[in-house]
C-alpha cells in the first residue's frame, strides 16, 4: 500500500492513476487546499480499481502515523504542498510551514511507523539561474525564490536521514515543466483564479474563459526570443514515479531530473496548442516577468541510465491530451 500526499492534486492524481495500473494499492492523503475530491472518483473510473482517501494535513503527524498504520503502508510518495513562486514571495511563512514543516512532519509520522520508502517532487527551480545547460544532477544547487528554497531545505532534510538511517530509500525527481492530462481526458489540471502558468493559461483561451495571452516577453536569447522550457507529459511524469519506487526496494539515496531534454519556446507551445484544439490563441507581447529566465531544460541521461525511464510523448501529444481535458471540463471540476 502506497501513501499518496496531495494524490488529489494535479500530479498526484495521475501518479495514481500509473500506481494503480501498476498494480499498487494506494491511499491518498489530501486536505483538499488546492484541489477537489472528485478527481479521485476520476481515478477510480480510469483504473476501474477503488482507492482509500483519508482527508488530512500533512503537518499532522498524528495522522500521517495513524493512516500509514491501519492502510499497512510500506512506501509514500509526497506532493502535498503549496507551489506557486508568486505566492511564496508574498506569503514565505506559510510556504516553509505547508511545505518544509509537513515534509518534516511527514518524515517523524514514516519513522514512527517503520515506513522508510520516500518519492519526493522536487523541481529543476532548485538549480537556479543556469551556469550551464542542460542542467545536469551535479548542477550548483541555489533556488533564488522561497517555494524553490523550501524545496531545496527538504531535499537537504531527506539526504541528512539518509546519512543517519541507510535503510531509508528516498528518491528526489526534479520536475520540469508538466503539462498535459491523462489521455481519457477524465483528469487534469484545474487551477484556481487566473493560471500562472502558460500552457492552463493557453488552454483557458482556447476555451474562450480568456481572451488573450499575454507573453512575457520576446527578447530573450533564445531562438524566437520567447521563453524556453522543458516541457513533459504529465503521464509520462507518473511513470517516472513508479519507475523510482521499484528502486527504493534497494536502500537508496538519489536525486534525479524528470524532463524530456527538450527545449520548447512559448511560441513553439502557442502553435502546438492552435493545433490541437483549432482555436486561435491571440496574444500580445509584454515586458518580462520578473524572475523569468530566457531557457532551461533536462540533462536526461542519469534519469536513463538509472530509471530505466525515458520521457515518451510529443508537445503535440501534451497539447492534445490538456486541449481534451479542458475542452471536456471546460470548468474544470467545478
Ligand atoms: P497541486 O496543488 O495540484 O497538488 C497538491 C496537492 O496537495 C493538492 O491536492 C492539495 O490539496 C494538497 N495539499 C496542499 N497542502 C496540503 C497539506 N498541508 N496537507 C495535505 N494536502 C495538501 O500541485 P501539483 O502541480 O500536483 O504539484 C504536486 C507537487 O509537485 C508539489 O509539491 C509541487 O511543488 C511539485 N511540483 C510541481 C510542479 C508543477 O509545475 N505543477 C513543478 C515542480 C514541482
Ligand atoms: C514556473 C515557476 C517554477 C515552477 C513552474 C511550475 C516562476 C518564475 N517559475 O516555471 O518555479 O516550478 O512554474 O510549472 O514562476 N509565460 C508567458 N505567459 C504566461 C505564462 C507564462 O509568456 O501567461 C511564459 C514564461 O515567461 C515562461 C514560459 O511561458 O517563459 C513558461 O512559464 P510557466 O509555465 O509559468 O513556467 P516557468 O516560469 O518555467
Amino acid at each position: 500500500m502506497i501513501l499518496v500526499t496531495g494524490g488529489a492534486g494535479y500530479i498526484g492524481s495521475h501518479a495514481c492513476v500509473a500506481l494503480l495500473s501498476a498494480g499498487e494499492d494506494v491511499v491518498v492523503f489530501d486536505n483538499f487546499s488546492n484541489s477537489s475530491p472528485k478527481a479521485l472518483d476520476r481515478v477510480q473510473a480510469i483504473c476501474g480499481k477503488p482507492l482509500a482517501v483519508v482527508e488530512g494535513d500533512v503537518r499532522d503527524q498524528a495522522a500521517l502515523e495513524k493512516a500509514l498504520s491501519e492502510h499497512g503502508c510500506t512506501a509514500v510518495m509526497h506532493f502535498a504542498g503549496l507551489k506557486s513562486v508568486q505566492d511564496s514571495v508574498a506569503e514565505p511563512l506559510e510556504y516553509y510551514d505547508q511545505n518544509v514543516i509537513g515534509s518534516h512532519r511527514l518524515l517523524r509520522a514514516m519513522r514512527a511507523t517503520g515506513v522508510r520508502k520516500i518519492v519526493f517532487s522536487s523541481s529543476a527551480t532548485v538549480y537556479g539561474t543556469p551556469q550551464f545547460l542542460p542542467y545536469t544532477e551535479q548542477h550548483p544547487l541555489k533556488a533564488v525564490n522561497p517555494y524553490g528554497r523550501t524545496k531545496l531545505v527538504i531535499e537537504e532534510m531527506l539526504r541528512d536521514q539518509h546519512v543517519s538511517d541507510p535503510s531509508w530509500g528516498i528518491a528526489i525527481l526534479r520536475y520540469f515543466n508538466p503539462v498535459g492530462a491523462h489521455e481519457s481526458g477524465l483528469i487534469g489540471e484545474d487551477p484556481k483564479g487566473v493560471p500562472n502558468n502558460l500552457v492552463p493559461f493557453v488552454a483557458q483561451v482556447a476555451i474562450g474563459r480568456r481572451d488573450r495571452l499575454n507573453i512575457w516577453g520576446n527578447d530573450y536569447n533564445t531562438p524566437d526570443g520567447t521563453g524556453v522550457r522543458d516541457y513533459i507529459h504529465v503521464m509520462d511524469l507518473a511513470d517516472g514515479h513508479v519507475s523510482a519506487l521499484k528502486l527504493l526496494d534497494t536502500p537508496q539515496c538519489f536525486a534525479v531530473n524528470l524532463g524530456t531534454g527538450a527545449g520548447s519556446s512559448v511560441l513553439d507551445v502557442i502553435r502546438a496548442f492552435e493545433a490541437a484544439s483549432g482555436r486561435p490563441i491571440p496574444y500580445d507581447i509584454k515586458p518580462r516577468r520578473p524572475g523569468d529566465i530566457d531557457a532551461y531544460y533536462a540533462a536526461t541521461d542519469y534519469a536513463t541510465r538509472l530509471l530505466g525511464w525515458k520521457a515518451v510523448r510529443s508537445l503535440e501529444t501534451m497539447c492534445a491530451d490538456h486541449w481534451r481535458w479542458q475542452s471536456s471540463n471546460p470548468n474544470g471540476y467545478a
